[in-house]
């Protein structure tokens, strides 16, 4: 039983200091859950606000694609300078040691393999699972134009309304189909629609025309990925590109694993989205570490 008899009258009130109630850093996701804030700040660096995630679920409907034969052996050294791993479950619990701490953001859709018609896609991962794997966010293929837009927008509300249920938010990832042109118009349709039916964060691709517009009309946080290999410098020309109009961060994946020098790589992205390094002085950075790499 607890001893009450010694109990102090405590004065300590700071009558004169008002309770700090501080707006969330990232836009558009105030009103949302402790427990969702939480995970997203584990995601996105709350000294900067932004993210670098190394994105390696292509497996997902790829298969062994190059770079990702063995994910033990390329990826796991890349894991420490990331932010977030952007995986599946399968590669999680196959290959990630459950003592690494940084956040997941866990791949949560899927049915079709690039034989076939990608946008076929369904909800492939139960909530349950999920929250078993202790994941930071849930992320699902949104194809907005596609074949199967519908399918794909109400796989993508599911999880919204499961993620919600227990705190864990929801990935948008913008897939663009072959035939499509990739211009700001069609991200500023496909991010906003996401973001209006509940995503959290959403995922798109860099555009050289127009970035902007994307960011500013979509009312939550903004990450793009890196597409096709292209040379580093290019890629570091991009991604600083993004984040100067108002993307929050990366989920790089080909970009930093298929590089000559994949963590010299990593570190000269990071330096770009948490320290606003121009990308020649990134390069440099791509460089000098590559010698030792
Ligand atoms: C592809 O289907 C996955 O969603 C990847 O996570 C995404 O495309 C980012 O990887 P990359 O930078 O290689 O495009």
């Amino acid at each position: 039983m607890a001893d009450l008899d010694d109990l102090k009258d405590t004065k300590e009130y700071y009558l004169d200091i008002p309770q700090k109630s501080e707006a969330f850093y990232l836009k558009g996701l105030n009103a949302i859950d402790w427990g969702m804030q939480n995970r997203l700040a584990r995601i996105f660096n709350p000294k900067t606000g932004r993210t670098v995630m190394l994105a390696f679920d292509h497996g997902y409907f790829q298969g062994a694609t190059t770079g990702l034969e063995r994910i033990d052996v390329k990826i796991m050294p890349l894991a420490a300078y990331a932010d977030t791993l952007m995986l599946t479950r399968g590669i999680l619990r196959s290959i990630v040691p459950p003592s690494f701490t940084q956040s997941i953001v866990m791949r949560a859709s899927g049915g079709t393999s690039m034989l076939k018609e990608l946008s076929n896609e369904e909800i492939a991962v139960d909530i349950e699972d999920s929250i078993r794997m202790n994941v930071s966010a849930m992320a699902v293929q949104v194809f907005i134009g596609g074949e199967n837009e519908k399918q794909s927008i109400i796989n993508m509300t599911r999880l919204v309304d499961q993620g919600t249920r227990y705190g864990i938010p929801t990935l948008a990832v913008t897939a663009v189909g072959k035939d499509m042109v990739r211009d700001a118009r069609y991200f500023r349709l496909a991010t906003r629609i996401c973001a209006e039916l509940g995503a959290h964060y959403i995922k798109t691709y860099y555009v050289e025309k127009d970035f902007e517009t994307v960011t500013a009309s979509c009312p939550v946080p903004i990450v793009i990925a890196g597409g096709k290999k292209i040379p580093e410098f290019d890629a570091l020309k991009m991604a600083y590109n993004s984040i100067q109009q108002g993307a929050a961060g990366v989920d790089m994946g080909r970009n930093i694993f298929q590089s000559e020098a994949p963590v010299a790589m990593i570190k000269a992205v990071r330096s770009v989205v948490h320290e606003n390094e121009t990308p020649e002085k990134a390069f440099e950075l791509y460089n000098s570490l590559k010698a030792n790499e």
